[in-house]
């Protein structure tokens, strides 16, 4: 049984106060908060085994180059990956689609096209825009409908024999929308494009298998998902991997190096050139470890009925609107009261001791599309009650009557 007060008890961040307040965190789709089963995981690192990998006789080095390892293999099979080294550790989801974008330089040609949803975040349309510039690839965009849905039909009249590479995330950030990521990667597949999707935000909320979906390349972020920041993964089809050059040249990265050449070492290697983010990676499978326990449905079936519940309190208040009304949705509510700015409602409900992210949420084109310069944003957790909510939404209204 799902209790959400035992739950609450492992997140020690959860029972400060802010202005005087008892914490309520609505900005998850942010930064996800961290349980102590993963503090506990970082300070066991830092308080004993503290060494670089792969590259030390000795016992420290050893104990952690295990405890890394061991972690990529948990996240392949979380991800349910054919290969350990089809894991790449990278600094997060950002690092990760400019690992690829940079890698398709050399493999693009003038007039090839490149095919971006309407609601990406920065990070997964501006790499792609740098390798159109490098390369004369031309980007095109899926358009979006008015509910904050993909139109896939016109998807399908985008995809030609020119199409290379298609990218769209499994979930916007900014309104929550559930993409139909498998219809995509099948539709894409027909023409012979690659798919890279970002996992960003779909990751703390569903468990993507990425050789059912049969996907090129899927990202995302450890601190999403109850990790800490600074880590992420690139899962990329190992034949895909071979082909794709290094993004960085440097230490571990290599097989070989003389002044007049170097051979690059094997996956995941290749891409990981550097010391890494150990402790990171560590913690990375601590995360998914601690989520698996509570259980992938468990926790959006949670999640759902407390979108539900918001939804209908919020959408009760007069002037309000929300942006993004797919069917197939995360916790995200995306809104704006009537006359009043983003940034002004965000503030009333800081001083509640309230967090919600305001302004573009790094997706510009989605506000541009709804002609707003920004939205308030509430995105829950597993770990948020229905109580919060309500202070939720006193506070937009404590907000509206004040700035009205
Ligand atoms: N991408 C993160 C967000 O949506 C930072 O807030």
């Amino acid at each position: 049984m799902f209790d959400v007060n035992h739950i609450r008890q492992d997140f020690p961040i959860l029972s400060r106060k802010v202005k005087g307040f008892p914490l309520v965190y609505f900005d998850n789709a942010a930064t996800s908060q961290t349980p102590k089963q993963v503090i506990d995981v970082i300070t066991d690192y830092y308080s004993r085994y503290n060494a670089n990998i792969h590259r030390g006789v000795h016992a420290l080095s050893q104990e952690a180059t295990e405890a890394y390892e061991n972690s990529r293999h948990y996240i392949q099979n979380h991800f349910n990956a054919l290969h350990p080294h089809e894991i790449i550790f990278t600094s997060g989801t950002t690092h990760s689609i400019n690992i690829v974008a940079s890698g398709y330089a050399s493999l693009l040609k003038p007039e090839d096209e490149l095919l971006v949803s309407a609601m990406e975040h920065h990070s997964n349309i501006v790499p792609w825009q740098m390798l159109c510039e490098k390369t004369g690839a031309i980007l095109k965009v899926i358009p979006m409908t008015s509910l904050g849905t993909l139109d896939i039909e016109a998807f399908g009249t985008l995809l030609t024999s020119k199409t290379r590479l298609v990218f769209v995330n499994h979930v916007s950030n900014a309104l929550g929308t559930i993409n139909p990521i498998k219809t995509i990667i099948d539709q894409a597949h027909q023409v012979g494009a690659h798919v890279l999707i970002d996992g960003a935000q779909a990751s703390p909320h569903i468990k993507a298998d990425v050789q059912a979906l049969d996907v090129d390349y899927y990202v995302t972020s450890a601190h999403k998902l109850c990790g800490p920041t600074g880590v992420g993964m690139l899962y990329g089809k190992e034949a895909l991997l071979l082909k794709l050059p290094p993004y960085q040249g440097g230490g571990e990265m290599i097989e070989e190096v003389t002044f007049e050449k170097t051979t690059y070492a094997s996956l995941p290697h290749k891409f990981e050139a550097g010391t890494p983010h150990i402790c990171g990676g560590i913690a990375f499978g601590a995360a998914l470890k601690y989520l698996n326990k509570i259980g992938f449905e468990t926790i959006a079936a949670y999640e759902n009925d407390l979108l539900n519940y918001a939804t209908a309190a919020l959408l009760a208040i007069e002037g309000l609107k929300i942006y993004g009304q797919a069917d197939h949705k995360t916790a995200v509510i995306s809104f704006n009261l009537e006359g009043i700015h983003p940034y002004d409602v965000g503030s009333i409900l800081d001083q509640l001791g309230i967090a919600v992210r305001t302004g573009h949420h790094c997706a510009q084109p989605i506000m541009d599309y709804f002609k707003i310069p920004g939205t308030v944003r509430a995105s829950f957790s597993f770990y948020n009650t229905k109580e919060e909510i309500d202070r939720l939404v006193a506070g937009v209204r404590k907000a509206q009557a004040m700035l009205q």
